[in-house]
This record gives structure tokens, C-alpha cells and sequence, in this order.
């Protein structure tokens, strides 16, 4: 058994201990595939989704600001750990007992860099996540003491997904500096970089236990295949995505190496959505070319109030130009949680007990 393979079986032991724990604490960081509803407080910004026919099959058939017609795949990852959805860290900022919960950072638009969705005015960028996460911690410290507070952020699992807005709202985007400035290795450099100082501030705040999605297979949304002739993928994107998630895989496991205790997952999402858009059929699916919204995408892609919505919803992977389906959020979220848990069943150690 390799090295990389004998520290991703290592780790996801913690991962299945998560799972069984009584009331795991989560902390979610991310952009609009995660977002719960961060967006609704930032009054200028035009990342929104608090508008039909989002939320359309959510419950109450409610717009709440999630970018997807009902689940997100954190809702329902945090459904099969046992656990309320985290609410959105701008609903929750004074309230403890919600910050001691876990809570959700994320933000429609944003990205690794600062400038990354530029355009929508407003958004958390993943600087200011964990910004809003040190905060967090202020105030947990300033209620129950250093030495505890230190404890309970060690304790937690912290998920991230982060990466794809660096691509569709910034390097893929011909008028933006960032796409003209650097080619793609220098690019990849510059995100790798700064995920690597963003990741080791997490750690300084007391993560150690935590998971990073890849990115999937962006030259595949809609959004991009327009771009194409027939409306195909784009495969110099997927190319790039998949060199992406290499070199994060390759940065959490020098992480890990560097960081006492620290046990950084990458989970490589990339292939499980790859399948069910090139096999729809196989999980249920009849449309995955194209969004179940018809949506513009020479303005944007979001689903907006006098767009035109299919009303087999469940049948198309792709919600809006940019977002699966609640559908596909579903699938989605189960393939990710079996992946893990084979490996871990599969792995030779014993796993450490469940926390109380
Ligand atoms: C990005 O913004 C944060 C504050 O929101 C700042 O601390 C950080 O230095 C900025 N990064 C860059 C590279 O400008
Ligand atoms: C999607 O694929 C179907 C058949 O597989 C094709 O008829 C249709 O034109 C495609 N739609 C787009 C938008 O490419």
C-alpha cells in the first residue's frame, strides 16, 4: 500500500467516527454550491438566489438562498451525520448555542482569491470565511475560556469546497484581468499558494479534522458548454480542473506531513459527477446537458423569476447553468458518503471510538 493511500485510510477512521458521533459539530466553507443563505444578508450583492424559483422543491417551496431548486449536497451530507443543516454564519454571528453547533460560512461568488467574482459586487471571499470563522472563535473563547474553546474547534469537522468560482466567474472570463495576466500553470501557482496559507490559518484556528472537496467537471456545466459548437464539454476546462485537483490533493498531503495532527481529507468529487453526467440514465436521470431553467446565459445563468421552468425537475442533473439539481445534490451526496466509507470499512486499522 502506498504512502498517500495509507494517510487517506488513516484519516477517513475520523471521518467514520463523525458519522456515529452522537452530535458532530460541522463548520461549512465554500461558494454557492454550499451556501445556505450568507448572500441575503450582503444587501448589494447580485450572487443571490432568494427569488423563485429557487427552493421551488425545498421544503414550503421557499426561496431560502440556497443556489439549487431544493437541497444543497451539504444539506444533505449534514442529514446522514444526524444534523441540522448549519445555518448561515450571518443568521447566527451573536448566537452561541448556534455557533457551538457549527455553522455555514459559505458564499455564492466567492473563490480562493479576493478578486475572484468580482462582478456580483458582494460576496464572502474564503478569506473572509475564515475571518468570519475567527470571530466565531472569539466569541466561543469569550463564553467558555480559552482551553475549552481550543478543545471544541480541535474537535470539529471543517468542510470545504471551494476553487470552482476561480475558474467560471474569473480565470474562464475573457474581460477579467486574471485570465489575461497568467497562464494557466501561473495561475494554478497562485492558487495553490494562497489555498496553502488559507488552510494552514484554519489549522492555527484548530482544525485538524478536515475535509476538501474537489472541484468537478466545470468544462461540462452549461454554462461552459455553450461556449462549445455542439454543446459539448469543454476539454481543455476539464484539463484544467483535473490538474486543479492534483495539485490540491498533492498540497493536503504536504499539509498533513507539516502539521502536527492535522488529517486533511481531499475527497476527489471530480470522477462521481463525471459519471452521471456522461450516464444519466443509470441514476435516474434523462437530461444532463442542459438545465432543467432555461436560463440566459448571456446574462449570467442564474435562474431568474421570468425564466421558464422545466417540470420534470428530477430528471435533469443540471438545475441552472451552474448548479446541479436537488435531485443530483441527492445522488451526489450519497456516492460521496459510500466512497468514503467503503475505503474505510475496506482500510486494516481499527477505527478510533466514537466520541460521546
Ligand atoms: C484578501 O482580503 C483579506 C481581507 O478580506 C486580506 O486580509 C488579504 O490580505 C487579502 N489578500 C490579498 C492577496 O490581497
Ligand atoms: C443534449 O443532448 C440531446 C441528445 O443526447 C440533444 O438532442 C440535445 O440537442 C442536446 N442539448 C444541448 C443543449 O446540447
Amino acid at each position: 500500500m502506498s504512502m498517500p493511500m495509507l494517510v487517506f485510510a488513516a484519516c477517513v477512521f475520523w471521518l467514520a467516527a463523525v458519522a456515529f458521533a452522537a452530535l458532530p459539530v460541522t463548520y461549512i466553507f465554500g461558494d454557492s454550491l454550499t451556501d445556505v443563505g450568507n448572500n441575503n444578508f450582503l444587501q448589494y450583492s447580485l450572487a443571490k438566489s432568494n427569488y423563485p424559483w429557487y427552493g421551488i422543491d425545498y421544503s414550503g417551496g421557499q426561496a431560502t438562498g440556497r443556489f439549487s431548486n431544493g437541497k444543497t449536497i451539504g444539506d444533505f451530507i449534514s442529514a446522514k451525520l444526524g444534523i441540522p443543516s448549519p445555518p448561515a454564519y450571518l443568521s447566527a454571528s451573536q448566537n452561541l448555542d448556534a455557533l457551538l453547533k457549527g455553522v455555514n460560512y459559505a458564499s455564492g461568488g466567492a473563490g480562493i482569491l479576493n478578486d475572484t467574482g468580482l462582478y456580483f459586487i458582494q460576496r464572502l471571499s474564503f478569506d473572509d470565511q475564515i475571518n468570519n470563522f475567527k470571530k466565531t472563535k472569539e466569541v466561543i473563547k469569550a463564553n467558555v475560556g480559552e482551553v475549552a474553546a481550543n478543545k471544541h474547534c480541535n474537535e470539529a469537522t471543517y468542510f470545504v469546497g471551494i476553487g470552482s468560482n476561480d475558474y467560471v466567474n474569473n480565470f474562464l472570463q475573457p474581460f477579467l484581468a486574471d485570465g489575461q495576466q497568467y497562464t494557466h500553470d501561473e495561475f494554478i501557482e497562485l492558487l495553490m499558494s494562497t489555498l496553502d496559507q488559507q488552510l494552514q490559518s484554519l489549522y492555527q484556528l484548530g482544525a485538524r479534522k478536515l475535509v476538501f472537496h474537489g472541484l468537478g467537471p466545470l468544462g461540462c456545466i452549461p454554462s461552459q458548454r455553450v461556449k462549445s459548437k455542439k454543446g459539448q464539454c469543454l476539454k481543455r476546462v476539464n484539463e484544467w480542473i483535473l490538474q486543479f485537483n492534483s495539485n490540491v490533493q498533492k498540497l493536503i498531503n504536504t499539509l498533513n506531513h507539516r502539521l502536527p495532527n492535522a488529517k486533511f481529507v481531499f475527497a476527489d468529487t471530480y470522477p462521481l459527477v463525471l459519471d452521471l453526467i456522461d450516464n444519466p440514465s443509470t441514476y435516474g436521470f434523462k437530461v444532463s446537458n442542459t438545465s432543467c431553467c432555461n436560463v440566459d446565459t448571456s446574462i449570467g445563468g442564474l435562474c431568474l423569476p421570468n425564466s421558464k421552468v422545466c417540470s420534470n425537475r428530477h430528471e435533469f442533473v443540471f438545475w441552472d447553468a451552474f448548479h446541479p439539481s436537488d435531485a443530483a445534490n441527492a445522488i451526489l451526496a450519497e456516492k460521496f458518503f459510500s466512497l468514503l466509507f467503503i475505503s474505510a470499512r475496506a482500510a486494516p486499522a481499527p477505527a478510533p471510538s466514537p466520541s460521546p
